[in-house]
């Protein structure tokens, strides 16, 4: 058992470090003409509390520092619904090569033929992965993948008369917070639909709200629950019947990779998290990639420019497009995701493609089976990639998920995803991904294993927790509400 009563030194912050005319580099003469700063922009200089150290307290410092820091590299990671999975180093390598990384987005096209054959290789491989006839690479998260799809859905009701009238998008509760979030901001009335005791889309209550104002359905597939919905197809049947689209939430599919395909089950578009499933660094809501995949109705409204191949196999970007909804980020999105992702794609090969779904599914499983007495599953069969726990069970204790994740971090493991989906009480969401090994999966069942029974003789452990870190128990809520990382000299007392 960790060491409960252990305390950490606080690092120095580098301006503690800081000592009057210390200096960390030795910059040469100028050969150039002296130019005086405007005294506008020499004001803001004033005042400012530069750190003063040498080259090597710079090196130490940050390196102490990466060193406090937790990582895929350094460590499991088991947020469901947020995959921290492996990014192979080759990726970096390719994404690193000059002809890649030093390609300017201004330079012209004809330039630049082997980066469109690296975009064209990756949408040749998506499509075939989930079954949609066309792909586009702009947008730069997941969120605006499925923002994209909706202001597609849009652009398709209005082509046919209907986009006044079809005002209502239908979102499950179980859904991620983007999917309501990206349908309101494109301008449609939420609806939410119910999952029922099985944790599949209550149908029911679907069929109740279907009418001809639904634009569109958003599912996510496998489900935030970690559940495939085994009626996926009627699902689609129904919404299609009342003249909606389906949109799948494809952030999960990591669970179906080469193994079934979204277009198939009679999806009208998805969008898919490059910086997930295909091993691409995780954006952080931004510099990430939302490839998203569309049947040939909703062709006409891609974002322009339109990558396509000619009738010779050569691509090129289709700029005559009248009916786009045009851009949706600068130039192509995050060229070197694609190159990323191709190196990953090319790595595995078509043949390997499915092992990537059946080792990310058993992971799971093996998961849930080994802590199946000590923490529940919400939903009692079989799980797709992730699987979602309950930690009710010790809610009489005291003991909430939030006191189990933070008891992790003094185990040497970074918490799962906690409280979501929201559905589930004391939810505790993990995926392992298809590249952990049993060694790690066990150290880490273990670690839980032994939480839990501490939760039975001493809770208080477990309030406590973390205390082998730099930092202890965080207020979250203040630290999302009043977040201020500033450093303020005065109140350390440093004048400039
Ligand atoms: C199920 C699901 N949908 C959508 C998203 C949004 O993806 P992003 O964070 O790239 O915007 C996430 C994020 O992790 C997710 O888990």
């Amino acid at each position: 058992m960790p060491n409960v009563t252990k305390t950490v030194p606080q690092p120095k912050l580098i301006f503690e470090k800081s000592r009057k005319g210390r200096i960390g580099c030795n910059l040469p003469e100028a050969n150039t003409p002296q130019v005086d700063i405007p005294a506008a922009v020499g004001a803001v200089r004033e005042g400012l509390a530069w750190p003063e150290v040498s080259e090597l307290e710079v090196v130490r410092h940050f390196t102490n520092l990466s060193h406090i820091n937790y990582g895929i590299d350094t460590g499991f990671y088991p947020l469901g619904s947020c995959t921290m999975k492996y990014n192979p180093k080759i990726n970096e390598r390719t994404a690193g090569l000059s002809g890649f990384a030093m390609l300017h987005p201004l330079q012209p096209e004809s330039t630049a033929p082997g980066a469109l054959e690296v975009l064209a290789g990756v949408y040749d491989f998506l499509r075939e992965i989930t079954g949609f006839d066309e792909i586009t690479m702009q947008p730069v998260a997941g969120a605006h993948g499925e923002l994209t799809c909706l202001m597609l859905i849009k652009a398709y009701h209005e082509s046919r008369g209907q986009g006044s009238t079809r005002t209502v998008v239908l979102v499950p509760d179980s859904a991620h917070g983007t999917n309501p979030a990206s349908a309101a901001r494109c301008g449609y009335d939420v609806k939410t639909i119910p999952t029922d005791a099985d944790g599949n889309t209550d149908l029911d209550a679907l069929a109740r709200n279907l009418d001809e104002t639904v634009a569109a359905f958003m599912v996510t597939n496998p489900s935030t629950l970690g559940l495939f919905e085994p009626n996926i197809a009627r699902i689609c049947e129904m919404v299609h019947a009342v003249g909606g689209q389906v949109f799948c939430d494809g952030a999960n599919m990591n669970a179906m990779v080469g193994t079934t395909r979204p277009g198939d089950h009679g999806f009208d578009c998805m969008h898919l998290n490059l910086h997930k499933t295909f091993s691409t660094p995780h954006g952080g809501g931004g510099p990430g990639c939302g490839a998203i995949g569309l049947k040939a109705q909703l062709e006409p409204f891609l974002p322009a420019p339109a990558l396509k191949r000619r009738p010779d196999g050569t691509p090129f970007f289709d700029r005559e497009r009248p009916l786009s909804i045009g851009r949706v980020s600068t130039f192509f999105g995050q060229f070197l995701m694609a190159v990323r992702a191709l190196t990953y794609l090319l790595a595995y090969g078509k043949e390997r493609l499915p092992q990537i779904s059946r080792y990310a599914v058993l992971n799971a499983n093996y998961v849930k089976a080994r802590l199946r007495d000590h923490l529940p599953a919400a939903h009692d069969r079989p799980c797709m990639h992730e699987c979602v726990l309950t930690a009710t069970p010790y809610k009489k204790l005291g003991v909430r998920a939030l006191d189990i994740s933070k008891r992790l971090i003094d185990y040497g493991f970074h918490p799962p995803t906690n409280y979501f989906p929201l559905i589930v009480p004391e939810a505790l969401m993990i995926e392992p991904t298809e590249s952990e090994c049993k060694e790690t999966l066990d150290a880490f069942c273990d670690a839980l294993i032994a939480i839990c029974e501490e939760a039975k003789v001493n809770p208080d452990a477990l309030h406590a927790a973390p205390t082998t870190q730099i930092v202890g128990r965080l207020d979250e809520a203040a630290a999302v509400k009043t977040l201020d990382v500033r450093w303020y000299p005065e109140r350390a007392g440093v004048t400039a």
